[in-house]
């Protein structure tokens, strides 16, 4: 039977733990309050699944910072990436002038991050930085600079954290993969 009692049930593997992710996403936050005071920052955070690392990271950052979401899609529902990149939300607010920092949930081809660094890059900022709670280095297929990077991980599909599979999971504290029957059903 495949009823859908509670997510734990399609857990196979906790990667990270929340515990993990706290200290990592404190000692960023620190990072990035030294790194740019006196200067003027916005963090943008990639959506959807940027918005928890977001939501916890400015809260450890000391100094005053503007932030803003930026919506975009590169995946569907697929596990794999297309290497389409589309912005569905773009920022509201004007970044000449300001030092921006991408917030995003994962790096893994480099494909989104360098897309959008290009086009925030158009847009007349002081400086364009990336800053990821994951990464998996492995999976490069652009070669992207990293200036704050949480934590590595192996090539495996995870979720969790922000992260989704066919947009479910996100709410997960933790960063696990899935149990392969879960893609099986799909
Ligand atoms: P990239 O453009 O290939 O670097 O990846 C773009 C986005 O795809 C990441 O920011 C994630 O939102 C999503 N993504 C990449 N790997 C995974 C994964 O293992 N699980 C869920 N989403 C992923
Ligand atoms: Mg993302």
């Amino acid at each position: 039977m495949s009823v859908e009692i509670n997510m734990s049930n399609d857990i196979e593997e906790v990667l990270v733990t929340a515990e993990t992710l706290r200290k990592m996403t404190k000692e960023l936050g620190r990072r990035i309050s030294e790194d740019y005071a006196g200067k003027e920052l916005v963090l943008v955070g990639v959506l959807k699944g940027g918005f928890v690392f977001l939501a916890d990271l400015m809260r450890e950052i000391t100094i005053p910072v503007d932030m803003d979401l930026i919506s975009v899609s590169s995946y569907g529902n697929s596990t794999k990436s297309s290497g389409v990149v589309r912005i569905i939300k773009d920022i509201d607010i004007d970044i000449a002038n300001k030092h921006v920092l991408i917030v995003e949930d994962l790096v893994d081809t480099g494909l989104t991050l360098n897309h959008l660094k290009e086009l925030f890059n158009t847009r007349g900022p002081l400086s364009v930085k990336i800053c990821t709670a994951l990464d998996k280095p492995s999976r490069r297929k652009v070669d992207i600079n990293v200036d704050y990077k949480g934590i590595e991980i192996p090539d495996k599909f995870v979720v969790g954290y922000g992260l989704d599979y066919a947009g479910k999971y996100r709410n997960l504290p933790d960063v696990c993969t899935l149990n392969p029957r879960v893609y099986s059903k799909g």
